[in-house]
């Protein structure tokens, strides 16, 4: 019998992404070894700000190309002090996503067992903060159209065009019925600001209506997104699926992470649904300069993001024992000091290898 092999391309990048994508290369290729069901080859491409400063480019040419031979990218964070945030973003992760037709941006947050949630909301019952927050990922406020004119005089005028298709409102909106109808509670709440933005999200709110026709099983509800805000805080346990644009789940998700106890547990997979493409999966935090070279990042969310990396790939299995070791480590309070913790990024990592030893 021979084994499943993935290739895997990843690109650590800038800040704390090397040190975490180290720890989640660690962790998957000790899962394999103990599991032995599966193999994973990895490839470094060394895309980063340091490598823009060296050769003018983060992406090569030929590089999206080259990655379209993987079955998954790994991906760290992009951005540094010394390079414009809107450079660095734009040149490699906006350059991979959106060519490579990533547009399902699927962020789930629950609090892991053992963490304590920052509010009594949630504490209550960690049960009450049980998300996947679907996310556009390829235009909406994100679309790259905008300009500057005039620049540096007093009447300088710059836009930031927000374009949202028929087409790309409908997949999405597809994808998140779909995921909704997986889950237990088959909930879907739909995400707008169609009181204020008066074309683009009238269009979201017209598409969520008529793609909800051919889900009579999913219970769906439509929310303001500054609203949602506060039930997001007060009442989470009447949420279950979300989706939103691109911006809208952008700040919702990072806000979704920190109720659950740190942005630093966080995952999110990029997903072409169709599968033309490899799809790319990476922690939701940034590169977070603060932390560069202490050893203190949280490596959690990427683990956590291996397992969505594992399961998108088909193995199921190696995914949720993946999960329960995870939570055994977080139980047992080895955690990083985002999370009260005073253990390193290694102890973590460390610590779930054995954890995977152990259980699996
Ligand atoms: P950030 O997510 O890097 O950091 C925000 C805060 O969360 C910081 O206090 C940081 O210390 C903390 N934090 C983040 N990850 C953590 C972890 N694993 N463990 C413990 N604490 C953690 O966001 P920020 O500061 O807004 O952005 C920093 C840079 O990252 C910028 O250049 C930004 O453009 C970039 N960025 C890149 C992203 C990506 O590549 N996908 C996503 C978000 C930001
Ligand atoms: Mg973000």
């Amino acid at each position: 019998r021979t084994q499943p092999g993935y290739r895997i391309a990843s690109i650590p990048g800038d800040g704390i992404g090397p040190e975490v994508i180290s720890a989640g290369i660690t962790v998957l290729k000790k899962l394999a070894t103990v599991l032995g069901s599966f193999n994973l080859q990895f490839n470094h491409f060394a895309w980063s700000s340091d490598y823009y400063k060296k050769h003018g480019h983060y992406i090569p040419d030929g590089g999206l190309e080259d990655l379209k031979k993987y079955d998954a990218i790994f991906f760290g964070a992009v951005g540094a002090p010394d390079v414009p945030d809107h450079i660095s973003l734009w040149s490699l992760r906006l350059a991979l996503v959106q060519p490579l037709q990533h547009y399902a941006n699927v962020r789930p947050t629950r609090v892991l067992r053992g963490i304590t949630p920052p509010l009594t909301s949630t504490a209550a019952s960690p049960s009450n903060l049980d998300w996947v927050i679907i996310r556009e990922n390829t235009e909406g406020e994100y679309a790259g159209q905008g300009g500057r004119t005039h620049i540096g005089k007093p009447w300088e005028v710059a836009t930031e065009v927000a374009i949202f298709t028929r087409h790309g409102v409908e997949r999405l909106m597809r994808f998140a019925f779909e995921t909704a109808r997986k889950r237990r509670r088959k909930k879907l709440c739909v995400v707008t600001k169609s009181n204020a933005q008066r074309s683009g999200l009238v269009l979201w709110d017209e598409v969520a209506k008529l793609v909800a026709q051919d889900f009579p099983d999913v219970e769906w509800d439509k929310m303001l997104v500054d609203a949602m805000t506060t039930r997001m805080v007060l009442h989470p346990e009447t949420l279950d699926t979300i989706v939103a644009t691109n911006l809208h789940a952008d700040i919702l998700s990072d806000l979704a992470a920190s109720l659950a106890g740190s942005i630093g547990i966080a995952p999110t997979s990029n997903l072409d649904p169709t599968r033309a493409n490899p799809s790319m999966f990476e922690p939701i935090h940034g590169s977070a300069f603060d932390l560069v070279g202490k050893g203190t990042a949280n490596p959690v969310g990427t683990f956590w993001t291996a397992a969505e990396m594992l399961r998108w790939l088909g193995e199921e299995k190696a995914a949720d024992w993946l999960m329960v070791c995870i939570e055994n480590v977080t139980e047992k309070g080895v955690r990083t000091p985002d999370l009260g913790g005073v253990a390193e990024t290694e102890e973590v990592t460390g610590a779930l290898c054995e954890e995977i030893e152990r259980v699996c």
